[in-house]
């Protein structure tokens, strides 16, 4: 029998052998399929403003697929570029493998490069040329080490005309940009410049982020979400039974997601614990941070009337950028930021910047920042990510509110209020999820999205995301097609100036997930229901391997 490589595990050997499930639609190659044009679209707001950026690329409209024969699809050999933009996420392997098998299956003569590193790779211009020993590997791996990502923003116009140029030059005729939001507005940005320079290249992005927050009607889930919560869940799941178990401390467990909290509320749904934090709830009943702790405490307190010093609370990281007068502060100190940085550069002390950028604040928010624990102050003036965006990632915020809700129970226990004891343990967990071997789910996903991907482009089209629908469904009834990528924008601030962007999802507070986990807070807050979900099963019973979200369960079919 042949060894085993000594750097690769006994399930990615056994991994490797998984075939994706394709959507019947998809099946019989791109040379099968039919493009059906829908009504042309519209940005879901601002358009005209959003009209203006988009001159060429504003209002194409969503395409559906249904079989039949397609010459042009195989007609003449094309070269596909792919790239790999911003935070990693379970599957991105598998897009490249659908795009791959998609491209090769319509004609042998097709080709696919890979950019590395992000797309710095494209204005770079180094890339590796794909080919199946190379990608035979990393079929149904996690992780973006193939070709590796970046958080590059292509903006200027030089790196427009850089792209332009090293896209003739490699005669690349689409780019497949796999990205988060961010990530995808650029690929529009791309594709518009494109088509103004009056060049026949394609530009199609595939939706990917953990965060769960590229979402919409047509975009039903991000890949990585499921396989990302279904880790954080192994990993909380476990942290309840200790809980459970010692019967002695508080954990405040800090999950990632970005803004928005789908990732905090799916892993509440999986295990049920005592308390958990929606941000999107916040802002909208403008509950202080005074407030959050208050509700916080009562929880402590009344578990420990029944001598229950002990429980798990989850808390999104976006929510800092949530409760109303941090986001006030936030929004002063972007402004601030950008309007002095080559102030800001010039101080060398971390405290000297803090000190400087108080004077550049209004009174009261100046004072607010004072008043935060020095740590958490520093993490809120660290650089922004390219996008403009504030890297939560970075901010401790379940520290924040250990301090706050310590303080409150010492003043309650002076007032004879409170009798317990508060030992509280924090935790992060975002990374540890991001590059985990993708679920049946992922896998079967970003196959279907790269596959997609490669139909959109052997067709032609540009400025459109790869779109799979119906996903609470089994894979063989997706449904595949194209979103302009103009229809999900609207115009955003980002580095003190307007910008169109594709709409983030928030949790939807009139949607299905959040009435579902109202329903059930108080009683998880009180008693200890915990659900111990346990890791990802790869191989067994299909009720547990191809489980999807209970986000995607409840929004698709209400329980
Ligand atoms: P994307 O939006 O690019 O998919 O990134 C998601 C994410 O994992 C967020 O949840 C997190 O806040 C951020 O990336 C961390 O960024 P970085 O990898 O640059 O530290």
């Amino acid at each position: 029998m042949a060894e085993k490589p000594a750097n690769v595990s006994e399930l990615q050997i056994e991994r490797r052998k998984f075939e994706p499930v394709l959507p019947d639609i998809l099946k019989t190659g791109a040379a099968f399929v039919k493009l059906v044009k829908g009504k042309v679209t519209q940005s879901i707001a601002d358009q005209s403003e959003i009209k203006k950026f988009f001159k060429n690329i504003y209002g194409l409209p969503e395409i559906t697929f249904k079989k039949g024969t397609n010459n042009t699809a195989a007609e003449k050999a094309v070269k596909v570029a792919v790239v790999l933009s911003g935070g990693q996420a379970p599957g991105g392997h598998n897009v490249i493998a659908g795009l791959f098998d998609g491209l090769k299956i319509a004609n042998s003569k097709n080709t696919l490069i890979g950019y590395l590193g992000g797309p710095s790779g494209i204005l770079e211009n180094k890339y590796k040329v794909i080919s199946e020993k190379l990608l035979g590997e990393y079929r149904n791996t996690g992780g973006f080490d193939f070709i590796q990502s970046g958080r590059t923003k292509i903006e200027t116009t030089e790196q427009f005309c850089l792209t332009k140029n090293n896209l003739l030059k490699s005669n690349v005729d689409a780019l497949v940009v796999v990205g988060g939001d961010d990530s995808n507005t650029n690929a529009a940005m791309i594709a518009e410049y494109l088509k103004k320079e009056k060049l026949d290249k394609c530009v199609i992005g595939v939706p990917k982020t953990i965060d769960g927050d590229l979402k919409n009607k047509y975009i039903e889930t991000s890949f990585g979400f499921d396989t990302a919560t279904k880790i954080y869940s192994e990993l909380v799941g476990n942290i309840c039974r200790d809980v459970n178990s010692a019967q002695k401390y508080w954990h405040f467990v800090r999950l990632m997601g970005r803004s928005a909290s789908h990732i905090a509320l799916e892993v509440g749904f999986k295990t049920q614990p005592n308390i958990v934090l929606i941000g999107e709830e916040i802002l909208e009943k403008k509950m202080r941070i005074a407030k959050i702790i208050e509700n916080i405490v009562d929880v402590i307190a009344k578990r420990s009337q029944a001598d229950k010093n002990f429980g798990v609370v989850l808390v999104p990281e976006g929510l800092i950028e949530f409760i109303p007068e941090m986001k006030k502060l936030i929004s002063a100190l972007n402004d601030a930021l950008a309007e002095n940085a080559a102030a800001v550069a010039g101080i060398s002390s971390a405290s000297g910047k803090k000190e400087f950028i108080y004077t550049k604040l209004p009174a009261e928010l100046s004072d607010l920042m004072k008043s935060l624990p020095s740590g958490i102050a520093s993490q809120l003036m660290l650089d922004r990510d390219p996008h403009g965006n504030v890297q939560v990632s970075l901010i401790e915020t379940e520290k924040l509110l250990i301090e706050m809700v310590h303080k409150k129970l010492f003043e309650l226990k002076k007032e004879n209020k409170y009798g317990g004891k508060f030992s509280a343990i924090t935790h992060f967990l975002g990374y540890e999820g991001r590059c985990g071997a993708p679920s049946n789910f992922d896998a079967n996903y970003t196959y279907a999205l790269g596959y997609n991907a490669a139909v959109l482009v052997l067709n032609g089209l540009t400025g459109y995301l790869s779109s799979v629908r119906n996903l609470a469904r089994s894979p063989k009834q997706w449904e595949c097609g194209g979103i302009p990528l103009t229809m999900m924008m609207n115009i955003e601030k980002r580095r003190g100036k307007e910008k169109p962007v594709i709409q983030k999802a928030l949790v939807d507070l009139n949607g299905r997930p959040f009435k579902e986990f109202v329903k059930n807070r108080d009683k998880w807050a009180l008693s200890e229901s915990y659900v111990f979900p346990g890791p990802i099963q790869y191989f067994g019973p299909a009720n547990v391997t191809d489980m999807t979200t209970r986000t995607l369960k409840y929004e698709q079919f209400g329980k």
